[in-house]
């Protein structure tokens, strides 16, 4: 720990104001603001973690929306997992407490008052660990809500804590997809539960109970599950606001879970028992129609009448576009009927990924990637297929957006300079700022715009008619008489982005705060620029992403004068750990003094262990079994005879979909051929680094290796050895 501190330390006495891990690690993470029903106030909960006590805490805080004050409430947030707004009311809040006196495992419903946090009530005692809660205030003045738990099959939600513990550790298997991020499944799925709090009983819970509403669904491979996981929360499902009428998304039912991506959204009666059905599984008028993909988001209108939903068209193409959707839902009590489906902007060649609804019905907010910065649009009900929305933010990036009664927009952004942003945008465009962490946190009080750039240079894809997008990152104390070796970083996915975003994984101004300038291209298979460059990857791993790395960096050498690519070193994650091989095995790899490769793939072959097939199915145009594959055109293992900068190798245990195999083959070689190598794996993290106290092993480690090799200090961390 002290060694560390040490080198923290000295990094800052080399820049007054330079960012440390440690600092980076222990700002309080704030979450998206979620605003009062009467637009007055917003609830935000921030998370921080302290070296000195080596734990995390969480506190509950309130954003004034007038004057931007952000301060503690009194609620104890170590007690409370989720909090929301109670419909219909001014300041009254419904939230899960994760405690459950009564039942070991389960967790409680408390109703209470954000002005006063004396005033809970416990109302509900909910028998399993229930998350996700949606609450709609019901015409008899009920409270209809939604939550989701694991359960059985029977359609009991699963409480690991009374569970029996089971004999054997065995997991046995007769179907392809055995496990998936860092889980191993087991015989329970994910569902969503209706419950009823009756109005006039104190919000007492309805003696129905909690109903499964994925129980009585058919299916012929693939059992219905909501969310769907590891990524899927309550944004896969939503309760209109009368709560007369649920939606879920759910996989395809007669798919297999490992070779495809479609997923359906199902919608049903609240007080009915009859089974949810999907109005866009096969044989509707949205899968006649070519929309076969992955749906995502589904939301109610304000008024109910309409439900909007995204949907990709390809049924294993985890990158398609998405495209915006809207349909007319009617619940005569019993049965739903839904009428009118509509593509809005169908055409519009960006993805959006979030929808808020206005207050009147009759338009939609979407955020979506633009330009390596994710913006907020508008689209009206009436957008035909050629309406190209308009963007109505730039600069940072939203993390979420909400409409107010009176139409404005409360956003929450991040960008490289900023942890957290909020500001109001009112209808007529003008911004007032209320919140912003550098004007609070110390440890970003250097930090601004100045540091952030971004360059276009031409790209290797042949027809594509719009150049290459690469962004840059000085160091916050930049002097403009120095240079600095470049810290040349490439994305994931390898449909993913380098964007204007705050990271707690790979913060680019924290790398650049060691000394460096970060450039982070986004070549061929980057989102965000049209769907054509994303798609222009597939089957192409090694080709065009390659030769536009290599004209991104001719473009540095020859343009940026303050970047010293002498002493420049390369890193990436996942396809980027891939893309960081593909390089060592070219030369392109000479001229780096270090590589860094996090959870990357070594053996394009072995990347079949994966379980999500239909990545690889997609990306390399089939199995691994067809003859003359791209898996065998793109393996980085062709190059070994090349590979001779110094690597350090990242490897994580919980990688499913990257197995860790694929580092320890990647050290071996190095190792065996004498290459300067380092292996560091964390057992206890999947594809990501999430622990703080990691991390900063993982930042230390990294940035101990890259100024080695690129600045000539010493390498004084000691590894395990022999
Ligand atoms: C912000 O809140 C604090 C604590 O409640 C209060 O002292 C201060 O006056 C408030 N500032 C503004 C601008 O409202
Ligand atoms: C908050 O709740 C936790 C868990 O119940 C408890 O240990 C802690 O003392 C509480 N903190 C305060 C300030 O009441
Ligand atoms: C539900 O809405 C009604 C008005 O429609 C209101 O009187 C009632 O207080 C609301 N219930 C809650 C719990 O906010
Ligand atoms: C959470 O539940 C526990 C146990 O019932 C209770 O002592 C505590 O006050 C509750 N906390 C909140 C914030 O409701
Ligand atoms: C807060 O709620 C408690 C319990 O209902 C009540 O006794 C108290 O008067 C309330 N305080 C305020 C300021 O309303
Ligand atoms: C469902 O199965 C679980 C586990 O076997 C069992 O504990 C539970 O009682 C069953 N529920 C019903 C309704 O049969
Ligand atoms: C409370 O409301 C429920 C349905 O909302 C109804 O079944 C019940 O009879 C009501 N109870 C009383 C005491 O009014
Ligand atoms: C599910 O299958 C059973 C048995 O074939 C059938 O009785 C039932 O009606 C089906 N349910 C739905 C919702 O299709
Ligand atoms: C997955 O899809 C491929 C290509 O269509 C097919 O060959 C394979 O049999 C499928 N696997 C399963 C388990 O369905
Ligand atoms: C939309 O994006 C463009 C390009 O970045 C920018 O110049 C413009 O100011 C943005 N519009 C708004 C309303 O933010
Ligand atoms: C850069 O060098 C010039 C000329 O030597 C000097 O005038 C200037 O102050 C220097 N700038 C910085 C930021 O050090
Ligand atoms: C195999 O692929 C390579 C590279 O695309 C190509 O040159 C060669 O002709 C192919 N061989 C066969 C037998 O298809």
């Amino acid at each position: 720990m002290a060694r560390y501190l040490g080198i923290a330390a000295a990094l800052a006495a080399a820049g007054a104001s330079a960012l440390s891990p440690e600092q980076l690690l222990s700002l309080p993470r704030r979450g998206v603001a979620s605003p009062s029903p009467n637009g007055k106030i917003s609830l935000v909960t921030t998370t921080q973690y302290s070296f000195e006590e080596q734990e995390n805490s969480a506190v509950i805080q309130v954003l004034d929306l007038k004057t931007g004050n952000l301060t503690d409430s009194a609620f104890n947030a170590s007690e409370i997992n989720e909090i929301a707004w109670l419909p219909g009311s001014e300041t009254g809040i419904i939230y899960i407490n994760g405690t459950n006196e009564e039942i070991l495992g389960g967790v409680t419903i408390w109703i209470g008052d954000a002005a006063n946090a004396s005033a809970s009530k416990l109302v509900a005692s909910l028998d399993a660990p229930y998350s996700g809660l949606k609450v709609a205030n019901t015409s008899l003045g009920n409270l209809n809500f939604l939550v989701n738990s694991l359960a059985y099959a029977n359609g009991t939600a699963f409480n690991p804590q009374s569970a029996p513990t089971p004999r054997s550790t065995a997991r046995f298997y007769d179907n392809i997809y055995p496990r998936h991020w860092d889980t191993w499944l087991t015989k329970q799925r994910y569902a969503v539960f209706g419950g009823t709090l009756l109005g006039n009983a104190s919000y007492a819970l309805a003696d129905s109970g909690l109903r499964n509403l994925l129980q009585g669904i058919n299916y012929t491979t693939t059992r219905p599950e909501s969310p769907v996981q590891p990524f899927g929360g309550s944004g896969d499902y939503d309760i209109s606001s009368d709560g007369a009428t649920y939606a879920f998304l759910s996989k395809a039912p007669h798919l297999n879970k490992a070779n495809f991506t479609a997923s359906y959204i199902y919608v049903g009666s609240f007080n009915s028992s009859s089974p949810a059905v999907a109005f866009n599984s096969p044989e509707t008028e949205a899968s006649d129609a070519g929309h076969k993909g992955a749906s995502g988001v589904p939301t109610f209108s304000p008024d109910g009448s309409k439900l909007a939903y995204i949907q990709q068209d390809g049924d294993y193409y985890e990158s398609d576009r998405w495209k915006l959707y809207v349909l007319d839902i009617s619940n005569d009590g019993t049965n739903i009927s839904t009428s009118n489906w509509k593509g809005l902007a169908s055409d519009w060649n960006r993805s959006p990924d979030s929808i808020q609804w206005a207050p009147d019905s009759q338009s939609i907010y979407v955020t979506a990637e633009d330009y390596a910065i994710v913006r907020a649009f508008h689209v009206p009900l009436s957008a035909e297929a050629d309406f190209v929305p308009q963007n109505l933010t730039s600069v940072t990036s939203v993390s979420g957006i909400s409409v107010l009664p009176d139409s404005s927009l409360l956003v929450s952004a991040t960008s490289i300079w900023t942890s957290r942003d909020y500001y109001l945008l009112s209808t007529g465009g003008e911004k007032k700022n209320l919140f912003s962490s550098v004007d609070v946190d110390e440890a970003l009080s250097s930090l601004g715009p100045h540091t952030y750039s971004e360059f276009f240079y031409d790209g290797s894809l042949p027809d594509f008619d719009q150049q290459l997008h690469a962004l840059v990152v000085k160091p916050s104390n930049f002097s403009e008489n120095e240079t600095y070796p470049l810290a040349y970083i490439i994305h994931g996915g390898p449909q993913g982005s380098n964007g204007n975003i705050w990271s707690y994984r790979w913060n680019f101004q924290l790398w650049a705060d060691q000394g460096y300038v970060v450039v982070a291209p986004n070549p061929t298979g980057s989102t965000g620029f049209g769907q054509e460059l994303t798609d222009a990857i597939q089957g192409e791993w090694g080709s065009y992403p390659y030769e536009d790395i290599v004209l991104a960096w001719e473009y540095i050498k020859e343009n940026l004068s303050f970047v010293d690519t002498d002493n420049g070193i390369l890193a990436g994650a996942s396809y980027g750990g891939y893309m960081s091989n593909w390089v060592q095995g070219h030369d392109l790899g000479r001229e780096f003094k270090a590589i860094v490769t996090h959870d990357g793939v070594t053996n394009t072959e072995s990347a079949y262990s994966s379980e999500e097939l239909w990545f690889m199915r997609h990306d390399y145009k089939g199995s691994p079994l067809e003859p003359n594959s791209t898996y065998k055109k793109w393996n980085p293992l062709n190059h070994i005879s090349n590979f001779s900068t110094p690597q350090f190798v990242i490897h994580n245990t919980l990688d499913y979909r990257l197995p860790e195999s694929e580092g320890l083959l990647l050290f071996n070689i190095l190792q065996t051929k004498g290459v300067p190598s380092r292996f560091l794996n964390f057992p206890d993290e999947n594809h990501w680094v999430l622990d703080p106290e990691n991390s900063l092993v993982w930042n230390t480690e990294i940035f101990n290796w890259i100024n080695h090799y690129s600045k000539g200090t010493d390498l004084d961390t000691e590894p395990i050895g022999e």
